[in-house]
């Protein structure tokens, strides 16, 4: 694990293997770690970045909200740290997904192709501004244990649950270590996060939708209205898989990704 200073805070990453950049972006209440299958397999194809945003893992946190525009803002940063000059792939699951879709509306230019896992393009409704405020009081009375129970019951799909027991510790780990403030700091950056369909309607970058049949989080319907939405785009939907294609199904979501690569030069 690398550290750098931007931004005003250290920010943890892994940076592993040549050729095209692939920048993956974590979801909530996560961290780099949920990319271990992606790190290991796709730096053989591919330089695989995943960093730890701002609060997150080994990143330091810093006061107030974490707009999905600040964790592009570091995202961009880093690149501009590893002197990172070519256009990239960005690959952002779930709440990471807002944040490429954010990348996308600031940094196009430094983009080759958007890859968007598990996650929607719209805002939240009133009644899911409602529910996250909800859920940010109750961790700040009493901690992130309500986060860390509801969320595991909805990441795995119930196969996975009963196929790998070591996946669920291993995800209920990494979420019993983020600090309340980090939880808060996320859900009030999501719940503010602006609707991206009509930055999607402006990529015609080539795009990838991969989601999980089984996601009880984001219905496939609404990946299905990003890909009407996208010009250039490919939608793969894995069946045994729940919110985290990338770890349940990792075998099939690298060969998804490496076909993807594939399409693009020098990588
Ligand atoms: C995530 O998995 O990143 C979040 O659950 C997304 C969300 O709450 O909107």
């Amino acid at each position: 694990m690398k550290m750098v200073q931007i931004n005003g805070f250290q920010m943890a990453f892994e940076d592993h293997g040549k050729g095209i950049p692939l920048l993956l972006i974590h979801g909530y209440p996560l961290h780099h770690k949920i990319w271990e299958p992606q790190i290991q397999q796709l730096s053989r194809v591919a330089r695989v970045i995943a960093p730890d945003l701002r609060g997150h893992g080994a990143s330091d946190p810093l006061p107030g909200s974490y707009s999905i525009t600040f964790h592009a803002d570091d995202c961009a940063a880093l690149l501009d740290h590893l002197q990172i000059k070519r256009p990239i792939i960005i690959c952002g699951l779930s709440m990471g997904g807002y944040i490429s879709m954010a990348f996308c509306r600031q940094y196009a230019a430094r983009l080759a192709g958007i890859i968007l896992v598990s996650t929607r393009a719209r805002a939240d409704s009133p009644e899911e501004k409602k529910n996250r405020e909800l859920a940010a009081s109750q961790v700040q009375t009493t901690g992130v244990g309500s986060i860390v129970s509801s969320m595991l019951t909805k990441l795995l799909s119930p196969q996975t649950i009963k196929d790998h027991p070591p996946l669920k510790k291993q995800l209920e780990e990494i979420m019993k270590n983020i600090s309340p403030e980090t939880v808060v700091s996320d859900l009030h950056g999501m719940m503010d996060r602006p609707d991206s369909l009509d930055t999607l309607r402006r990529v015609s970058l080539p795009a990838l939708l991969i989601h999980g049949r089984e996601d009880a989080l984001i219905p496939l319907e609404e990946v299905q209205v990003m890909q009407a939405a996208m010009e250039n785009s490919r939608l793969h939907v894995i069946s045994a898989a729940g919110h985290l294609p990338n770890l349940e199904q990792s075998v099939q979501f690298n060969q998804i990704i490496h076909t993807y690569l594939e399409g693009f030069p020098h990588v």
